[in-house]
């Protein structure tokens, strides 16, 4: 298939969704555009992609599935039998549905579903598999980009392109009811970072040591973006959120890699 551009879109608060997407697509050749999910836009345009186009998209693993609000802004994107190469990044307990959820949202878009990766990467929230993605992840994440690159070069038409099966079940899990709350240290110096970056806009304008806890997707971006550090869950919640998850994210999990294979 001769690619006229190859687009990256992802919904990454705090990068290691948009990393993925990006060693994947340094493998693919064809001229690049990007479409960031994560930033709030109230007036956000819908996104119409041809057939000898194809995307990238990459999101994080919440909870085993797709982030609701990923879900909403995914379905900005519409593809015409448009090729695509699907990343989730979770933080080595399990991503449970979410690639299928991210495949079966891609190709109801219109899309058609290459390759779908699903890598284990360092905890946002609790920090085990700290260091993750490491250069043996690196190396296969990029020998994913080159058979992708592979499936997309010897595809003469998109109708080629057979179903693509990835783990995962169908009904997909029920989101839990697990959340995090972020707050701002009396340290804050009231710098307007976070509430400029963050995806849901749940930080006050007036002021940023007030956040809408209704709103409030705890997705951690403000908390990496602090340059003070004001901004944390609390020791006491980070405890029990590490805690929680010590057993189910000790083992060491492998980035687990999918392929179309024809009709
Ligand atoms: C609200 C929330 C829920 C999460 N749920 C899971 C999960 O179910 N399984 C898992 O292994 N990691 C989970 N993680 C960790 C993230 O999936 C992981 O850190 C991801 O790479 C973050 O992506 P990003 O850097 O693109 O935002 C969760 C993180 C957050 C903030």
């Amino acid at each position: 298939m001769n690619l006229k551009q190859v687009t990256s879109v992802w919904f990454s608060p705090t990068g290691q969704s948009r990393q993925a997407v990006e060693m994947i697509r340094a493998e693919i050749p064809g001229s690049g555009a990007f479409v960031d999910l994560t930033d709030w836009n109230v007036n956000r345009p819908d996104y119409g992609f041809i057939e000898n186009e194809a995307v990238i998209v990459g999101v994080p693993v919440y909870g085993g599935r797709v982030p609701d609000v990923a879900v909403k802004r995914l379905k900005k994107l519409h593809g015409k039998d448009t090729p695509a190469v699907l990343a989730v990044t979770y933080g080595n307990r399990d991503y449970e549905d979410a690639l299928l959820e991210l495949k079966d949202i891609l190709t109801e878009q219109g899309f058609r579903p290459v390759a779908g990766a699903a890598v284990s990467v360092e905890h946002n929230i609790a920090h085990f598999a700290e260091g993750r993605p490491d250069e043996k992840d690196r190396e296969k994440i990029r020998e994913f980009g080159r058979k992708a690159a592979e499936i997309l070069e010897k595809t003469y038409s998109s109708h080629e392109i057979g179903e693509l099966k990835v783990k995962g079940n169908h009904p997909y899990r029920p989101y839990g009811t697990f959340s995090v709350k972020l707050k701002a240290g009396s340290d804050c110096t009231g710098c307007g970072i976070c509430v400029k970056n963050c995806p849901v806009q749940a930080i006050s304008r007036t002021d940023p040591k007030v956040t809408d806890e209704t709103c409030c997707i705890g997705c951690m971006r403000c908390v990496s973006l602090c340059p003070n550090h004001s901004r944390s869950m609390g020791t006491l919640m980070k405890l029990a959120v590490r805690q929680k998850l010590k057993k189910v994210c000790a083992e060491r999990k492998e980035p687990e890699f999918f392929y179309e294979t024809g009709k």
